[in-house]
């Protein structure tokens, strides 16, 4: 499992049974959440801000993920806005009971910046979260 160029793993996760669909493989539900997870953590990069999802572009699932595969997602920065943040997302599975490793999914998705009302804001204002110990940043 390795990045391309200009990526960088954005999370690594093995998948469990609960994971599964009626057919025994991984539910493409779970994937998509874990690709909004790895689009926040790129987006996050750009700015310390509330970060929302508005839209997931062109996923593809590529080939099925199975219990005990270990999924690796991997993120980079395909378009910078004013208040958003296009990041791309590619999903390789390492097989549980073998070497291989195989792209599973890929896709994009926009990340917007937004204040505590929920109103967008260019991400590259002044951190708006506060830290750990409840201080302003
Ligand atoms: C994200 C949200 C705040 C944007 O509101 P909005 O009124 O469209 O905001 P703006 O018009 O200021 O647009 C903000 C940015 O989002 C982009 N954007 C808005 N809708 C978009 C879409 N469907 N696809 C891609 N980008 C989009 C705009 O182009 C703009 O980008 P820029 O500032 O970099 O030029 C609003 O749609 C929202 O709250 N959505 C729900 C988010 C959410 O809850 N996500 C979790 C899923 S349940």
């Amino acid at each position: 499992m390795a990045a391309e160029q200009n990526e960088k793993l954005a999370l690594r996760v093995q998948l469990m049974p609960r994971d599964t669909n009626p057919l025994g493989t991984v539910f493409g539900g779970v994937i998509l959440s874990l690709i909004d997870q790895a689009g926040f953590d790129e987006a996050r990069r750009h700015g310390l801000h509330r970060w929302v999802t508005v839209a997931f572009h062109g996923v593809e699932f590529k080939r099925p993920v199975r219990v005990g595969d270990r999924v690796s997602l991997f993120t980079r920065t395909i378009k910078t806005g004013t208040c958003s943040v296009e990041v791309g997302v590619r999903v390789e599975a390492h097989r549980f009971q073998s070497e291989e490793v195989v792209e599973v999914t890929s896709g994009s998705l926009t990340m917007v910046s937004v204040d505590a009302d929920g109103h967008s804001i260019p991400f590259s204002s002044p951190p708006t979260l506060a830290t750990p110990e409840g201080q302003d940043l």
